[in-house]
């Protein structure tokens, strides 16, 4: 090789050296999102809603997050936990995803929690409420935009004894989420001097009611605490209508027993009372503006569901632009978000050390087609994170 030769290979080499960072530097990878909703199943509203809401903050960015232009990958989830871990390997192993959006229910959450953990893949989940999530599971790469399942349940609890209710029965699903809410409230209804007499449970998500429903009516309990969700939620309110109950023993709830389902629901969830992070008459600039934008682009009323998910889209904005797009620098995306203020549709939020929103639990009751806010049940209220360790 001679000297000329030489020189220019290096000149090229120069060259590349120059240009390859700045062309880089100029068009990140696109981020790839790995979205694990249920599309089937009784919970299929509460996953479209929620990819709708972060679609929806998406396109407020111009497509971008954290200056990283977006891909999708997406898996029906189904609601099943012993689908969950296969699931979501298609997402890391076969899709190679920087980042996991899921799920709805509590026990597809933690297992996803479990492989993000053993992966550290960045995750946040839009619902599923397992206390576990951002408890005993916690994690520096795991975050929640919505809530853990004790702070609807404490709110409610706290705000049936507060309405003089002295006794009280319980009634879910017999899984993570029913399990956690029923304790949530169990703690909150009791610290406030009232007494759970009745508890009971049906598998998820079954929907045969009946033979509870006798239960209850032959207790005769003060009021009945109860959460389901969905379509769950639409039947039993509907079932406890149809049974005569409402009008003897006033039924409360986590506000997923009547959140996105009202419309279906129609009288039967007339006067209904729950607690959640959310109400349809916030009425403030930033909700109001969220609602209108959610009309306009979807043709349909948000929901609770709709604003975790543009909330987890909020989150992922936030903490990527302070990493500069670097997904994998997982200790400076939390540091940035723990000291975040959230300006979400629901009120502004912080996070807590265990990367759980700490909110308003609202008071509402069911009046026409409306969850409307009579008050706030629980102010700034902050999980308990029993077991997390970060
Ligand atoms: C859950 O499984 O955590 C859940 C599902 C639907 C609504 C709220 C919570």
């Amino acid at each position: 090789m001679n000297i000329s030769q030489l020189s220019r290979r290096a000149v090229i080499a120069t060259a590349v050296t120059l240009t390859m960072p700045l062309a880089m530097a100029q068009t990140p990878q696109k981020l790839k999102i790995g979205l694990m909703l249920p599309a089937t199943g009784t919970f299929a509203a509460l996953g479209t809603a929620i990819e709708n809401g972060f679609r929806l903050h998406l396109a407020e960015q111009g497509g971008k997050l954290g200056g990283r232009e977006v891909e999708f990958f997406k898996v029906d989830d189904e609601s099943d936990p012993s689908k969950a871990i296969d699931n979501v390997n298609k997402l890391i192993k076969r899709d190679n995803v920087d980042v996991l959006i899921g799920s709805v229910h509590s026990g597809v959450a933690m297992a996803m929690a479990r492989v993000a953990k053993g992966t550290g893949t960045l995750m946040i989940n839009p619902n599923g409420g397992a206390d576990a999530v951002t408890g005993s599971m916690c994690a520096v790469n795991i975050f929640r935009s919505s809530f853990s399942n004790w702070q609807p349940g404490f709110a409610i609890g706290q705000a049936m004894a507060a309405k003089g209710h002295k006794t009280a029965a319980t009634i879910t699903w017999k899984y993570a989420a029913g399990d956690e809410m029923a304790r949530g409230f169990k703690e909150g209804f009791e610290k406030s001097g009232g007494k759970v007499t009745k508890e009971l449970s049906l598998p998820f998500p079954n929907v045969e009611f009946q033979s509870l429903l006798t239960e209850i009516a032959s207790a005769k309990p003060d009021a009945v605490f109860s959460f389901f969700a969905g379509g769950g939620a639409v039947k039993f309110v509907k079932d406890y209508d149809g049974a005569g109950l409402k009008k003897s023993i006033p039924l409360f709830g986590t506000g997923f027993l009547t959140d996105g389902t009202l419309e279906a629901q129609g009288a039967s969830a007339e006067g209904v009372l729950t607690s959640l992070h959310y109400a349809d008459n916030l009425n403030t600039p930033r909700d109001n503006a969220f609602r209108l934008a959610y009309a306009k682009t979807f043709k349909m009323q948000p929901d609770v569901y709709a604003v975790q998910g543009y909330d987890a889209a909020q989150m992922l904005g936030i903490g990527l632009a302070a990493v500069k797009g670097d997904a994998k620098n997982t200790a400076g995306f939390a540091a940035a978000l723990t000291k975040a203020t959230i300006d979400s549709p629901r009120g502004k939020f912080t996070i807590s050390k265990a990367h759980n929103p700490i909110q308003d639990m609202y008071l509402r009751q069911v009046s026409g087609k409306e969850n409307k806010v009579i008050g706030v049940a629980s102010k700034a209220l902050e999980d308990p994170a029993t077991g997390c360790r970060i």
